[in-house]
């Protein structure tokens, strides 16, 4: 086998609608793919580069790499070789031509927005996300012109209804955060393509491995590479992929942004990912246990994980993904939000913290970690409950996590 099929686009052998077809493995793409066989000083590694500029012999040379498109180093804002590494394995993973990796999440879908709108432009999204991108939209892209209409998640006529010719953009998280609602896929990239309206998909908390809405017509896959990708709560970084024709915008706009990321954040990543699929699979399993556990525990009154035959997305969820994460969002009965924190601080292997998809299960409540503050009518017009949980299983053994909820939830404040 050699390097170049490594690199090629692929397929995963392991199949499920929208990942299927022949090529290698996933976990091989995880370890091998976007590197060079043979590297620096023979290192089996990919060694950090820490330069920010990259010097050219002479004139001439500096000609011939701008008129030839010469693929070297230029200056670190234009990206670093750790850099092109992981575009090329994120690519690899997620069945995409191409890449574009940003210093954050949020730098992705900023990048994203500012590369495609235009002052005048309408975007649609769906209601249930991220509270920052809402934010980002709303807050900022208005004050340039772009306006932000918003319809419940899992509306698709609501959607379709609101876009007209100055709509640009369609706009969803799948699962959703924090509700995990699961989109039909199809059907989103369906409306856009009727419309010649292009469509992305945040698919942070799904993961190439668990869906790749590219294979379903979607235009744009952005992720926080922060969270699975990374997978170790050490880093923060994220992507834009689709193919090369429509990122060249986003690259260049990369390029004057300089949301970019250091050789040793670069590296950090691409060591995170050696381990991606091992680590999703446990996140999978985790997550489906755990939900399962908190099910049928009587102090819970609702668990929202698309694994479970009660979420409303269970049929789309098992027709079109592999597994769903290790996020399962819970609610606890009869609990107003001060004993909901109870329970979150009764945690002793979960630690209370934003975020998810590293090794380490986190714990949170979304009322005070992300909606303080908000008014009681925005949050029930959001979804967030007073008596919401958010557990972000890593890969510890299940037994624990469940062990350590069980106690959590034993006392009744
Ligand atoms: C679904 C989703 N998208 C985007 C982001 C932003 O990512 P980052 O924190 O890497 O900027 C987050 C962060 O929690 C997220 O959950």
């Amino acid at each position: 086998m050699s390097s170049n099929q490594i690199n090629e686009k692929n397929n995963d052998s392991d199949k499920g609608p929208g990942l299927g077809g022949p090529g290698l493995g996933f976990s091989t793409l995880s370890v091998h793919a976007g590197e060079h066989r043979q590297k620096v000083c023979n290192s089996i590694t990919d060694p950090v580069v820490l330069a920010s500029t990259f010097t050219f012999e002479n004139t001439q040379s500096i000609i011939d790499f701008i008129e030839n498109d010469e693929d070297r180093g230029e200056y670190g804002r234009y990206g670093v070789p750790g850099e092109q590494v992981v575009e090329r394995k994120l690519a690899a993973l997620e069945n995409a031509d191409e890449g574009v990796l940003f210093s954050s999440g949020m730098a992705a879908l900023v990048g994203l927005f500012n590369a495609k709108l235009s002052s005048g432009d309408e975007i649609i999204f769906f209601d249930e996300c991220y509270h920052r991108t809402r934010e980002y939209c709303k807050n900022y892209l208005s004050r340039f012109g772009i306006v932000t209409r918003e319809v419940k998640t899992g509306d698709y006529l609501a959607m379709e209804s609101e876009i007209n010719t100055k709509t640009k953009l369609l706009i969803s998280e799948s699962p959703t955060n924090p509700h995990l609602s699961i989109l039909d896929l199809e059907r989103f990239a369906g409306i856009g393509k009727k419309h010649q309206i292009e469509t992305m998909i945040d698919a942070t908390l799904a993961t190439p491995f668990n869906v790749r809405p590219l294979n379903f017509g979607v235009d744009y896959v952005v992720h926080s590479a922060t969270k699975y990708f990374g997978g170790h709560n050490d880093l923060l970084a994220g992507i834009v992929l689709g193919c090369s024709e429509k990122l060249a915008e986003v690259r260049a706009l990369r390029g004057v942004m300089g949301a970019v990321n250091s050789p040793h954040n670069c590296y950090l990543l691409e060591r995170g990912l050696k381990t991606f699929e091992i680590r999703m699979q446990r996140h999978n399993e985790n997550g489906q246990r755990v939900a399962e556990f908190l099910e049928n525990h009587p102090r819970v009154s609702r668990v929202l994980y698309p694994g479970l035959p009660s979420h409303r997305h269970y049929e789309i969820a098992r027709e079109t993904m592999r597994g769903f994460g290790g996020l399962v969002t819970f609610e606890v009965a009869d609990a107003d939000w001060k004993a909901t924190a109870k329970v979150v601080d009764r945690a002793k292997l979960a630690r209370i913290a934003p975020s998810l998809g590293g090794v380490e299960t986190l714990i949170e409540q979304p009322l005070v970690m992300s909606y303080w503050g908000y008014q009681p009518e925005e949050r029930k017009a959001f979804g967030i409950s007073d008596n919401m949980i958010r557990l972000a299983c890593g890969i510890e053994n299940s037994s624990d996590i469940i062990e350590d909820l069980q106690q959590a939830l034993a006392v009744k404040d």
